[in-house]
């Protein structure tokens, strides 16, 4: 069974804009996200700024109330938990956020900030405690009594890790855990998180728009694109046989194609549409190189490809000969 189930996701904010704030604007940032995560795996979500990765994040973590869509932990509906059901829930789920230091409290010492999730739940805080989970992300006792300010990235974001192990969660979500880490960095932060999930069995919910570090990390995948999932699969369905042009093209920008394979036919025009004002139809479309008339008029549903790969395209078949293609020249 899935440990993580995300069902119709929907999360649109409103914005309140022109004179005195009268108009209303709909932002879609999630708009129908559906995908399962296994006990034990670690599940990418790819996709550029402003897809919506984080929005999604902060709603299964619940630090966001979802517009609507369901969202179930361990089989059981957590959508709307609230009081002694929603901490017991933080207990289970915890996220490490993208930029260590400015997710930590600059006020308090590492010992203090590593503490803190316990405390929150009125749990055993003895140092013993923070020692524990400071051993396990790699950090001596000789940082319990430092600052943020005092710590390099890497040792701030395995900080921030070591807080979130405090209360052994059973899931993690790591939304950009190593973008703001230098390459070295950012490797042994991602040799962690393998080691620490071959140690405790956590369940990773990675978010990532750097497709290496999905590609080091993931079991599964999703590859969102205006707040939806154009395609999701394996990693070896996604890397391999790519079916959506969006997927093709975050391949090809990341030189992840065949080689040999020139990337440049793949390219997107254009940057993503305002979240304002999404074009009608296929959301890629005004970007796409394989739309066709009915791109311009119908959003395409998630189909079945076969063995857990999905995707949303009027022209998968095109997208995969023309891969096919340029894989044989
Ligand atoms: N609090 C908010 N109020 C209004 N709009 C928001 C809010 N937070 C995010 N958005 C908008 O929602 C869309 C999705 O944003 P989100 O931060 O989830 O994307 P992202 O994929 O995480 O991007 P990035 O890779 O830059 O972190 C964007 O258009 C963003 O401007
Ligand atoms: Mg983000």
């Amino acid at each position: 069974m899935s440990l993580l189930k995300v069902e119709q996701l929907k999360k649109h904010y409103i914005m309140k804009e022109g004179l005195f704030n009268r108009k209303k604007v709909e932002i879609r940032a999630v708009d129908g996200v559906s995908f399962e995560v296994r006990e034990g795996t670690t599940y990418g979500i790819a996709g550029e700024s402003g897809s919506g990765k984080s929005t999604l994040c902060m709603c299964v973590a619940r630090l966001l109330e979802p517009t609507s869509g369901k969202l179930y932990f361990d089989g059981k509906e957590y959508t709307h938990a609230k009081g002694e059901e929603l901490r017991r829930l933080r207990a289970e789920i915890q996220m490490v956020f993208q930029n260590p230091l400015s997710s930590l409290d600059p006020h308090m010492v590492v010992k203090d900030i590593v503490l803190e999730p316990v405390r929150a739940q009125g749990k055993n805080d003895d140092e013993s405690v923070a020692l524990d989970a400071l051993e396990k992300v790699g950090l001596s006792r000789s940082v319990m009594k430092m600052y943020p300010h005092e710590l390099s990235g890497g040792m701030a974001q395995r900080v921030a890790i070591a807080r979130a192990l405090t209360l052994r969660p059973r899931m993690l979500i790591l939304d950009e855990p190593t973008s703001a880490l230098d390459a070295s960095m950012q490797a042994q932060v991602l040799n962690l998180f393998n080691e620490l999930q071959r140690e405790m069995k956590i369940t990773y919910l990675l978010v990532s728009h750097d497709l290496s570090v999905i590609g080091h990390m993931c079991d599964s995948m999703a590859v969102m694109y205006a707040g939806r999932i154009v395609e999701m699969g394996s990693y070896d369905q996604l890397f391999y046989e790519p079916s959506h042009p969006y997927t093709l093209a975050l391949l090809a920008s990341a030189r992840f194609l065949p080689e040999g394979v020139n990337g440049d036919k793949f390219a997107l025009r254009g940057e993503m549409p305002s979240p304002r004002n999404p074009p009608v139809g296929c959301t890629l479309h005004p970007r796409c190189p394989f739309a066709t008339d009915v791109c311009h008029v119908n959003y395409p549903d998630l189909e079945a490809l076969g063995n857990g790969h999905f995707v949303a395209c009027h022209n998968k078949k095109n997208v995969t000969e023309a891969l096919e293609i340029a894989r044989r020249i």
